[in-house]
C-alpha cells in the first residue's frame, strides 16, 4: 500500500493508520462509509495480537481484513454474502496476504466454523443486515473462545425518530436503513441475553461530519453512488445520523 498520498482527499487526522492506505483503493473497495476508518475505531477498543484468530463478517471486499492483518498481524477469515471469494482472494494476493486472510462466501446465520475458533470476530458496517435478530447473538458467540471479543461498528440513529422519518431524511431513508438502531438499542438487545460482557457501548464523535467528509470524497471523484446524500447529511449535522461501535466478550 502507498504511502500518505500528497493531498490525499481521505486524509484524516482522526484515522491515522487508516491514512497509510492508497484512498482510490478505499474508494473502490468500501461499500458503505470508508471501512477502514470504522475498522480503525472499532480496533482502538479491542485487543489484537498477532496470530489470533478474526472472523471479518461481512466483509465486502475485504479491505477491512487487509487492514487488520497488516495491522495487527492476526489471521483473518474474511467472509462474505454478496461479494465473490474469488475477488477478495485476488485483492488479497494483490497486498501478499495469502497467508494471512482467507477469503469465504457464506451467509452469516449459516456459516461453516467450528465452535468456540475465532478470539476475535469483528463485523463492519454490516450486522445491520443480520444482527437484528433478536436469536443472531446466542448463535454468533458460540463461535468464539470463552472470553473472546465481538466487535462491531455500524451506522445508526443518534436519537429515534418521533414521528416517522423527519421531512430532511426522506430521500436518503431507504427500506434498508429500518436496522439502524440507537446504541441503547443494541445495549439491550445484546445485554438482556446475558451471554456476553459489554465492554463499550458508544458513538462516533462527529459521526456524522466523518459521514459527510467521505461522501465529499467521493463526490470529488464523481463515485458517490448516491449524490443527494451529501446535502442530506449535511444539513442532519448528526441531529438523527451517526455510528454506533459496540464490544462486548463472551462469557
Ligand atoms: C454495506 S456492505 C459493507 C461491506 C464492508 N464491510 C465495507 O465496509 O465496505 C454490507 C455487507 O454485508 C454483507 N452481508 C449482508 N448480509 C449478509 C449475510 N447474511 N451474511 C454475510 N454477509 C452479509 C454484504 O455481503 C455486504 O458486503
Amino acid at each position: 500500500m502507498s504511502i500518505i498520498k500528497e493531498n490525499n482527499i481521505l486524509y484524516n487526522e482522526r484515522f491515522p493508520l487508516s491514512n497509510k492506505y492508497d484512498p482510490d483503493w478505499i474508494l473502490d473497495n468500501s461499500m458503505g462509509i470508508n471501512a477502514l476508518w470504522l475498522t480503525e475505531w472499532l480496533c482502538e477498543v479491542i485487543e489484537l495480537k498477532p496470530g489470533m484468530r478474526v472472523l471479518d463478517l461481512g466483509c465486502g471486499r475485504a479491505i477491512s481484513s487487509v487492514f487488520l492483518a497488516k495491522e495487527f498481524g492476526v489471521q483473518v477469515w474474511a467472509y462474505d454474502l454478496w461479494i465473490n471469494a474469488t475477488d477478495n482472494w485476488n485483492r488479497i494476493k494483490q497486498q501478499g496476504l495469502e497467508s494471512k486472510i482467507y477469503p469465504i462466501h457464506g451467509d452469516a446465520r449459516n456459516m461453516p466454523f467450528a465452535e468456540g475458533f475465532f478470539d476475535a470476530i469483528i463485523s463492519v458496517d454490516s450486522y445491520i443486515y443480520f444482527g437484528t435478530d433478536d436469536l443472531y447473538l446466542n448463535y454468533l458467540q458460540s463461535f468464539l473462545v470463552p472470553g473472546g471479543t465481538l466487535g462491531i461498528a455500524l451506522p445508526g440513529l443518534m436519537k429515534d425518530f418521533e414521528n416517522g422519518v423527519p421531512e430532511h431524511l426522506k430521500d436518503f431513508w431507504g427500506q434498508d436503513c429500518w436496522s439502524w438502531h440507537t446504541v441503547d438499542w443494541w445495549k439491550k438487545l445484546w445485554e438482556r441475553t446475558g451471554l456476553v460482557d459489554i465492554k463499550v457501548a458508544d458513538i462516533m464523535p462527529e459521526g456524522c461530519m466523518m459521514y459527510v467528509k467521505w461522501k465529499e470524497a467521493q463526490d470529488e471523484v464523481g463515485k458517490n453512488p448516491w449524490p443527494q446524500d451529501t446535502a442530506i447529511l449535511k444539513k442532519d449535522a448528526g441531529e438523527y445520523v451517526g455510528f454506533v461501535r459496540l464490544v462486548a466478550t463472551r462469557k
